[in-house]
């Protein structure tokens, strides 16, 4: 169980600058997730993490201690892999004592500590099974098992999911979560999956090209976004972006037809002096239909996708192309008219320019 402490951490590859200058603390047990888009370098930080690739400025601290320059086999860290990495040709009990009989340890205390992984895991049954007669989730469960026998002071998943169906991967993350939470490890975990990143995570981290957007919890990073990328990156649907124009007390869409200002929060009353265009940032959960209100904006249905808990209809509004999140007992057509407004205090407003969250 450790710490860890990236501060003013660099990583090139040549002369490509994939991390610039990334500092995060990530304290004692907790459970960060890191998301960001393809090739943005998660995978490049938990190697960095791992000690599979070399730093290249800054400081790594493991707990108190100086890693830049300490070899991965001594840094106490386990990594799960996206494609599990499996010996092929050993049973699961091998693989999962592969690295502890390369430590010496002795018998008993293998086989000890392989029965209590496959316990939590409840792998017990395929011990003496190759990789190829296990399934995906199975498989991946010994990998994660390959990882905790080690007892390492830390934890780092790239993905390991990602190959389960749907049902599985809520499966496999609960388990993960529990597992978490009996071991207390602290964990560093790469999803492209929105939910599970909401789900698994103490803290999330939000990457864009090396460099960190917004960390938070759950609930920050999706209630309080702090600019444009992480509110439309973090939620699915995304969030609606629709420029606005602030004058009086009216929030004046593309279109020319408007919202009143105290509809839009705190946001409205701390914005730069001025008629400057700010985008309102409404999702998907937070337009409600009212056709008794008459500050509700008439919009055209365009396609609806009922997903049984509740519907999804897209529209146009002012030049955009939105969604909005309604009940399923409503079933709406293409074609209708939705009477829609933003539920009161639950917008955004961003500068248009900087990209930067107004509160
Ligand atoms: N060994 C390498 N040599 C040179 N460039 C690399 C190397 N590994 C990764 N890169 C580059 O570094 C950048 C970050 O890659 P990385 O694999 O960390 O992205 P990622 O965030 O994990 O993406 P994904 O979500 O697709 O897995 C990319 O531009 C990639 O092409
Ligand atoms: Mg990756």
């Amino acid at each position: 169980m450790a710490s860890i402490s990236m501060r003013s951490l660099v990583k090139k590859y040549g002369d490509l600058t994939v991390i610039p200058e990334l500092d995060l603390e990530i304290p004692d047990h907790e459970f960060v997730v890191l998301v960001g888009p393809s090739g943005c370098g998660k995978s490049t930080l938990l190697r960095v993490l791992a000690g599979l690739e070399a730093v290249n400025g800054g400081e790594l601290l493991i707990g108190d201690q100086l890693v830049n320059d300490v070899p991965a086999a001594r840094r106490d860290i386990a990594m799960v892999f996206q494609d599990y990495a499996l010996y092929p040709h050993m049973t699961v009990r091998q693989n999962m004592a592969f690295s502890l009989e390369m430590r010496g340890m002795t018998k008993e205390e293998i086989a000890g500590r392989v029965t209590r992984a496959a316990t939590l895991l409840h792998i017990q049954d395929f011990l003496d099974r190759r990789p190829k007669a296990l399934s995906g989730g199975q498989r991946q469960r010994v990998a994660m098992g390959r990882a905790i026998v080690r007892n390492p002071k830390v934890f780092l998943f790239d993905e390991p999911l990602s190959n389960l169906d749907a049902k599985l991967r809520a499966q496999v993350r609960a388990e993960i979560k529990a597992l978490s939470q009996q071991l207390r490890t602290t964990m560093v975990f790469v999803t492209h999956d929105q939910v599970e990143a909401m789900t698994m995570a103490d803290r999330i981290v939000v990457m864009k090209s090396g460099v960190i957007q917004q960390v938070g919890t759950p609930e920050e990073v999706y209630e309080t976004p702090t600019n444009l990328f992480v509110a439309g990156f973090i939620g699915s649907p995304a969030m609606n972006f629709l420029p606005v124009t602030l004058r009086g007390d009216w929030a004046a869409l593309a279109d020319g037809r408007t919202l009143p200002l105290s509809l839009l929060g705190t946001g409205a009353a701390n914005r730069p002096e001025g008629d400057a265009t700010l985008i309102l940032g409404v999702r998907p959960e937070h337009f409600t239909v009212a056709p008794d209100d008459p500050d509700a904006l008439a919009v055209t249905v365009d396609l609806v996708e009922p997903l049984g808990s509740d519907t999804l209809v897209h529209f146009r509004l002012a030049e955009t192309d939105a969604i909005a999140r309604v009940s399923p007992d409503l079933r709406p057509k293409p074609g209708d008219t939705l009477p829609l407004i933003p539920v009161r205090g639950k917008t955004l407003l961003f500068d248009q320019d900087s990209g930067r969250a107004i509160r």
